[in-house]
């Protein structure tokens, strides 16, 4: 199997443009929408060039009247036309986010719920190496970059630069080409600037990123071990390894701002040079007669219009490229493959009596540490085998590599002669039973909690489970009985009630095989014995795997196996187990020596 580092999405960069390819199935979610919004957002920027005409007519004719006898008429209409074009610039602006804001927060949506199915598909070796923390923050930065992609890319670059050639077309129609040369020379210069610092800046970006997720991964660490935090009075202690994390971002994001300073005063002073040039231009004509007074005034007025989304450019580019940064960590995310996934033919498990075998079993979790050792047996249809050893042997994995969470790397595992490799992991887990070892529960109420094997259960159905499971008498003292929430992980109910509600659970889902990784452990004698009558009940009809720490509870196992290191050393029935004298007579004798109780 493969081997995960923390959070190691995702291996390489994609060019932009593919990162922006892949919000095109958003978009095209909406057509009309999208159109409409186009629409508006062409009529704002006609609105916001046609302003500094009506300005010019209005300068214009008040020059013209001047000097003249009659008194002047105030041009009511081009003042409302200025007014008016005034206002449509904002107005369909504000049309333009209304009509799209659906569009983009879909895709928020849609790409969110992505990840969540994806994460779920994900295997368990990926699963217990993630840092929860830090992958929510690379999810919630990856869904806003979305959102802000959508919106900026459409609806900024591309018009901005429209904008630009609009305005460049009328000076050039009307005026002399200088102001043309000085436009064209200052935003090209000006993209370049940009561009390259952004670049620049981008690896600080991803830096104060990969610290954001450092220390936001510690603090959700703490927070989950609380408990041991206050056994070992290592408040301190966390809150200096919190602290060195929120440095090392305090200092990432330091450099981020510098190089943002740097950034912004570059793009300001460009701008500057170029507004004096043109303002140079425009006097010295105005001087010699060549221009009117309006023609200044337009000119003057178009090139705050132009600057003004110029800069504004500068900045959405920058955030651009941020939002790129962290949607490709998603993206590279979603990219991340599966190490266990159905092939493109498989078929459905037919379990039947649900008759396990493992052929030839070898396993490591990582390369070099070997776990099961040519592990060979069978578990007939509706039998129990039990397999039993020290901590560590890898009883667990046996379990592990049945319910698929991980392939194994040679020999097979066969359900009713069906290679579980071969069939859809949905109907091969759809037919086991899974008692964990340590069980877990949904910060949610004990009735939720045993619903969760079978959500579409009746109420009679839950409450049959629960008895069945020996958990009348717990659940009766309980004051909310049923509705009593268990708290995060379910800390707030004991091992053994736990256990329990996780036996009521499995009743529930009524699985052709049953695992039962120590199920009982964590019982005392009394209701050890209660859930084992139980579960001999639940076994019945079942085939059963049992792995069991104590021997008393296996007894009346169809074959016992005593794994070692890997290597089953040992198979037999308990009698002529102690009879052979070996490895399970020895740990039987020490369970049960009479100094003892167990
Ligand atoms: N995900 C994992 N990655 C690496 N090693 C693991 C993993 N899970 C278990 N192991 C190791 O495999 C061995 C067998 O584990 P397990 O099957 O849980 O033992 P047990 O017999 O106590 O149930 C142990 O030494 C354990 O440290
Ligand atoms: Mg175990």
């Amino acid at each position: 199997m493969r081997t995960y580092a923390d959070n190691d999405y995702p291996a390489h960069h994609r060019p932009d443009w593919r990162i922006i390819a892949g919000l095109w199935p958003y978009l095209t979610e909406f057509r009309g929408r999208v159109v409409l919004a186009v629409i508006f957002l062409v009529a704002a920027k006609l609105a916001t060039v046609a302003v500094p005409v009506a300005l010019k007519f209005i300068v214009d004719y008040l020059e013209e009247g001047r000097g003249q006898e009659a008194a002047l008429a105030i041009p009511v209409l081009l003042v409302l036309g200025y007014g008016a074009l005034r206002f449509g610039s904002t107005l369909f602006n504000e049309l333009r986010d209304a009509v799209f804001a659906r569009v983009a927060e879909r895709a928020m949506r849609r790409v969110s719920l992505r990840v969540f199915e994806h994460l779920h598909r994900l295997d368990l070796g990926f699963h217990l190496s993630r840092r929860t923390g830090g992958l929510a923050r690379d999810i919630e930065r990856g869904t806003n970059g979305i959102s802000f992609l959508l919106r900026f890319t459409l609806f900024n670059i591309v018009p901005t630069i429209l904008e630009v050639a609009l305005v460049a077309a009328i000076l050039f129609a009307v005026f002399s080409p200088g102001y043309v040369t000085v436009i064209l020379l200052a935003v090209v210069v000006y993209v370049l600037f940009s561009v390259k610092v952004t670049e620049w800046r981008t690896r600080f970006v991803r830096e104060a990123n990969a610290m954001d997720n450092e220390s936001n991964s510690r603090a959700v660490d703490s927070l989950l071990n609380f408990e041991t935090v206050k056994y070992f009075g290592n408040e301190g202690y966390e809150s200096r390894r919190f602290d060195e994390g929120l440095a090392d971002w305090e200092r990432a994001r330091m450099k981020n701002r510098l190089s943002l300073a740097f950034l912004n005063s570059g793009q300001a002073l460009i701008i500057a040079v170029a507004m004096t040039v043109m303002m140079f231009l425009a006097v010295a004509e105005a001087a010699a007669g060549e221009i009117s007074l309006g023609d200044v005034t337009m000119i003057n007025a178009y090139m705050i219009q132009l600057f003004v989304p110029l800069n504004a450019l500068g900045f959405v580019y920058r955030e651009i490229r941020q939002a790129l940064v962290n949607v490709e960590r998603m993206f590279g995310l979603l990219e991340q493959p599966s190490g266990v996934t159905d092939r493109p033919d498989a078929r459905e498990l037919q379990p039947d009596g649900g008759s396990i075998r493992f052929d030839a079993v070898h396993f490591a979790y990582q390369p070099k540490r070997p776990i099961l050792e040519n592990v060979d047996f069978e578990v007939p249809a509706g039998h129990k085998v039990a397999v039993v050893g020290a901590s560590g042997a890898g009883k667990s994995t046996l379990a592990r590599l049945l319910f698929r969470f991980f392939d194994v790397d040679a020999g097979a595992i066969r359900i009713n002669g069906q290679a579980i490799r071969d069939v859809t992991q949905g109907s091969l887990r759809a037919a086991i039973g899974v008692v964990p070892q340590d069980a877990v529960l949904f910060n949610d109420t004990i009735y939720s909690n045993i619903a969760y094997g079978r959500p579409d259960a009746t109420e009679e159905e839950i409450h049959r489970a629960a008895s069945l499971a020996h958990l009348d008498h717990f659940i009766d003292s309980l004051p909310d009985g049923f509705e009593t929430r268990v708290g995060e992980r379910g800390l707030k109910v004991s091992g053994g009630e736990k256990q329990r509600i996780a036996i009521a659970r499995v009743l529930l889902k009524d699985p052709p095989i049953l695992v039962l990784d120590e199920a009982t452990s964590s019982l005392d004698t009394a209701s050890e014995q209660a859930i084992m009558d139980a579960l001999a009940e639940v076994a019945r009809q079942r085939t059963t795997l049992a792995i069991a720490h104590r021997l008393s509870t296996i007894r009346d196992a169809d074959q016992i196996l005593v794994l070692e290191e890997g290597r089953v050393v040992e198979r037999g029935r308990h009698e002529a187990l102690l009879e052979q004298g070996g490895v399970y007579a020895q740990l039987w004798a020490r369970q049960h020596a009479p100094e003892r109780s167990d």
